[in-house]
């Protein structure tokens, strides 16, 4: 075999650690995290409770899962050091840019050494929806929401909107964290444990994750997927616009996956919900024009949605700013980044593959005033 033969594009199907986290299966259609299935999570379970069993291996027991809830909520409050440099990001700026500094300026704030064990990461998953809130509204010149809401969930919703969540709101939103909570070696997750594979502290796999996840082909495809949506005026306009799209060889964001062949389970759950949200908001006809889309994708180019499409779709209805989307899949997959950061430290070996050099053997070096 030769050399570039060998070659694993975008690493495409190569097993590069073991884990014990989360998989798809062998035949990729179901998602389990730590063996148990999404479908079960999302109808019984919290974002508090998965993110608690992502990261320490097993669902808590009742003081676990207090103490554990108790350490989030903590978490929420950010230090004004921290405060004083989100009051300095304009209010163009890019969120996932945002939350990289909030994030940075919190590890210079609160070092690593200062947290016991995996405690570091109910910090952070605490205090994101906090930086995030915090520099939307304060860039805004809005008063920052004071939320006394229980749940991940609810704070971050009334963080994000200014508003008293409606408990549909908050059950979907719920139910979305703990879809983007893990998705394996996905780019983003990757990318932390590469981090991590260097003994980088947790706060730097964080902010790199962040980046990764800022692409629209990974984290972004959310945002846009609704944008294209709101553009479409019916059905029948939703349908000759796509067309055209795939007659340019155009990505249709919010279709296909890398992993997922026939379907991706997440979208059915997500589905659910943004049925219950469109009634509650009389906004079915937004919905129409998503399932024209998703009819037109499956009879041109047999593709299915993948979670992001519908996504968009919920978080639109319930009020947030479209900015604001992949930001909130930080929140919820800064579990899974936090579990593989563990898993990664647990038996570390520094991540180093090699490229396969396609470029010239030899070149003579020419003085830059004999070019
Ligand atoms: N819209 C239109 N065509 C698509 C498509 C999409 N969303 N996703 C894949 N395709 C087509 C490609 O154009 C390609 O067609 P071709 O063989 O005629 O060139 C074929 O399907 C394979 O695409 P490829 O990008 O190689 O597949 P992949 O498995 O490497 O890519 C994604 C997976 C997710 C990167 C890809 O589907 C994509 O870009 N989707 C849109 C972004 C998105 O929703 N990301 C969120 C993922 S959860």
């Amino acid at each position: 075999m030769s050399e570039e033969s060998k070659v694993a594009i975008g690493l495409r199907g190569i097993k590069v650690a073991n884990s014990t986290i989360s998989t798809v299966h062998k035949d990729g259609t179901g998602l389990y995290y730590r063996g148990y299935t999404i479908e079960d999570l999302a109808e019984k379970s919290s974002f508090e409770e998965v993110a608690y069993m992502l990261i320490y291996g097993h669902l808590p027991n009742k003081d676990e899962y207090k103490n554990w809830v108790q350490k989030l909520k903590e978490g929420r409050k950010i230090p004004q050091d921290v405060k004083n440099v989100l009051a300095q990001l304009p209010k163009d700026a890019n969120p996932m840019a945002v939350l990289q500094v909030g994030v940075s300026a919190l590890g210079i704030m609160e070092p690593e050494e200062k947290f016991q064990g995996k405690e570091i990461s109910a910090r952070l998953i605490g205090a994101l929806p906090t930086i995030l809130g915090y520099w939307y509204h304060t860039s805004r010149g809005q008063p920052v929401p004071e939320s006394e809401e229980e749940t991940i969930a609810g704070y971050t919703l009334h963080m994000l909107t200014g508003k008293k969540p409606d408990p549909l709101e908050t059950q979907m939103l719920n139910v979305s964290l703990i879809l983007y909570a893990e998705h394996g070696f996905n780019a983003s997750t990757f990318t932390a444990r590469v981090v991590a594979s260097t003994l980088a502290d947790y706060y730097s796999s964080i902010t790199a994750a962040i980046g990764a996840l800022s692409g629209p082909l990974h984290g972004g495809a959310n945002e846009k997927a609704i944008r294209m949506l709101l553009t479409f005026n019916d059905p029948e306009d939703a349908k000759n616009k796509i067309m055209e799209m795939l007659a340019q060889k155009e990505k249709v964001m919010g279709f296909g996956h890398g992993v997922y062949k026939i379907a991706d389970p997440r979208h059915a759950i997500i589905m659910q919900w943004a049925e219950k949200l469109a009634q509650l908001k009389q906004r079915e006809d937004l919905l129409e024009l998503a399932k024209t889309v998703i009819t037109v994708m499956k009879e041109e180019k047999n593709l299915f949605p993948n979670v992001d499409f519908i996504t968009g779709v919920v978080y639109y209805l319930a009020g947030i700013d479209i900015p604001l989307y992949t930001p909130i899949f930080v929140i919820g997959r800064s579990s899974g980044w936090s579990a593989h950061i563990f898993e990664q430290r647990e038996d570390n070996k520094l991540i180093r593959p090699r490229a396969n050099y396609v470029g010239p053997e030899y070149q003579e070096y020419i003085p830059i005033d004999q070019r």
